[in-house]
C-alpha cells in the first residue's frame, strides 16, 4: 500500500536555518549524518530498571552531583562526539528551526506547533537520560521534572542554579524566589505571590481540563508532510506554560531572550529537560484524565509512522518512530506520582 508519505527528515539537506526572528542559525552536525548507518529503535531490554523521574525540587544532594558531574563530561566531549552537551541541545536547534527539509519534498521540518510537539520532545528527552546515565554509569538515572504545575515547583529549581546546572543566560529578576508566571507574555503580571499561584493553577486546569477536551485541543493539529501539510495549531499546554516559561526563563537581556527563549538556544539550558520532562509527564497524566473510552490516541498512521534520527548512548544513529514512544512502560521510565492540585481548581 506505499503511496503514503509520512513526515521524516532528509538527512542530507542540512542547511542553515532561521532563529524565531529570523537571524540565520547553524546547527548541522560537523559530519553529516547521512553519511552514518542507522539502526531502527528497539525497546530497552524489560530486564533493565524502570527510570523514575522525580520532581526537581525533591531530589538529594548526592543526585544532583552525580547529574552535575555527568553534565561537566558532556560539556567537556568533543564537539564530533553526539554526547557532546552542545551536540544535544542542537538537535533541538535542527528539528525546531527547520535545518532539514522534509524527505520527499522541499518543505522544511519543524516540530513545534502541531501534534509533533509532544512526541518528538519525548524522544529528545529520552536518549538524552539515557546519554547522562551511561556517562555516570547508572542505568536508574532519570531526569527531574520541573513541577511548575504545583506550588511547590513554581521557582526555578534551586538544584539549577548551581554547578553545571546554571546558565547565566536568563532573566535575573526571575530567579528565586521569584514565583513562576506560568502565563506570561513578555509583562510582568504585578501579581503578588500568593495570587500567581492562584493564576498559575487556574491556568492549569484551563489548559489541561477544561480547554483540552478534544484530542486536537491538547496535543495540537495534525501536520502532515508535503508543501502545504504544516498546520501551525498548537496545543494547550504547548502554548502555556510551554513557551511562556521558555520566554520567562530566558533573558531579557538578550534579543531572543536566549537561552530559553528562543528555540535555537533552547536546550542550551540544562533547566530545558527539567521543563520537557514534566510537559511529558502532563501528557501521561493528560491520557489518564481523559480515560481510554474518550480518543487520546491518535490511529492516524501518518502520525504514528512519522519518524526522526537521534544519536543513543552507544553513539549509534536511531531512527524511531511515533508509535515506538507511546507507552512509557516500553521505554523503562516512569514518573513520581505527585498531586496535581489545579485538578480541583474549577472555576
Ligand atoms: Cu521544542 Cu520546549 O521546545
Amino acid at each position: 500500500p506505499s503511496s503514503r508519505v509520512v513526515l521524516s527528515p532528509n538527512l542530507t539537506t542540512c542547511h542553515q536555518s532561521l532563529s524565531d526572528a529570523d537571524v540565520p542559525v547553524y546547527c548541522c552536525p560537523p559530519k553529516p549524518e547521512s553519511d552514518e548507518p542507522f539502526i531502527d529503535f528497539k525497546f530497552p531490554d524489560e530486564s533493565q530498571p524502570i527510570r523514575v523521574r522525580r520532581p526537581a525540587h525533591l531530589v538529594d544532594k548526592e543526585y544532583i552531583a552525580k547529574y552535575n558531574k555527568a553534565l561537566t563530561i558532556m560539556r567537556s566531549l568533543p564537539y564530533d562526539d553526539p554526547r557532546n552537551f552542545i551536540r544535544q541541545a542542537n538537535m533541538h536547534c535542527l528539528y525546531c528551526t527547520g535545518a532539514y527539509n522534509q524527505k520527499h519534498s522541499n518543505a522544511l521540518l519543524k516540530i513545534h506547533r502541531s501534534w509533533m510537539f509532544f512526541p518528538w520532545h519525548r524522544m529528545m528527552i529520552y536518549f538524552h537520560e539515557r546519554i547522562i546515565g551511561s556517562l555516570m554509569g547508572d542505568d536508574t538515572f532519570a531526569l527531574p521534572f520541573w513541577n511548575w504545575d504545583a506550588p511547590e515547583g513554581m521557582v526555578i529549581p534551586i538544584m539549577h542554579m548551581n554547578g553545571s546546572f546554571i546558565d547565566p543566560d536568563r532573566d535575573s529578576s526571575h530567579l528565586p524566589p521569584t514565583v513562576t508566571d506560568d502565563n506570561y507574555n513578555h509583562v510582568e503580571s504585578g501579581l503578588g505571590p500568593e495570587e500567581q499561584i492562584t493564576a498559575n493553577v487556574a491556568l492549569m486546569y484551563h489548559q489541561m481540563v477544561s480547554g483540552a477536551k478534544k484530542m486536537e485541543l491538547f496535543m495540537g493539529c495534525p501536520y502532515k508532510a508535503g508543501e502545504n501539510g504544516f498546520c501551525d495549531a498548537p496545543g494547550t499546554i504547548e502554548l502555556a506554560p510551554h513557551n511562556t516559561l521558555h520566554t520567562w526563563v530566558g533573558s531579557n537581556l538578550n534579543p531572543e531572550r536566549e537561552d530559553m527563549g528562543a528555540f535555537y538556544s533552547a536546550a542550551r539550558d540544562p533547566i530545558f529537560y527539567a521543563h520537557h520532562s514534566n510537559i511529558d509527564r502532563l501528557w501521561e497524566v493528560w491520557k489518564g484524565l481523559r480515560g481510554k473510552n474518550q480518543a487520546t490516541l491518535i490511529d492516524d498512521p501518518d502520525w504514528l509512522d512519522t519518524y526522526f534520527f537521534f544519536h543513543n548512548e552507544k553513539l549509534q544513529l536511531v531512527r524511531i518512530k511515533i508509535r515506538d514512544v507511546l507507552d512509557i512502560t516500553n521505554l523503562r521510565y516512569t514518573y513520581q506520582e505527585v498531586e496535581n492540585p489545579w485538578l480541583n481548581a474549577r472555576p
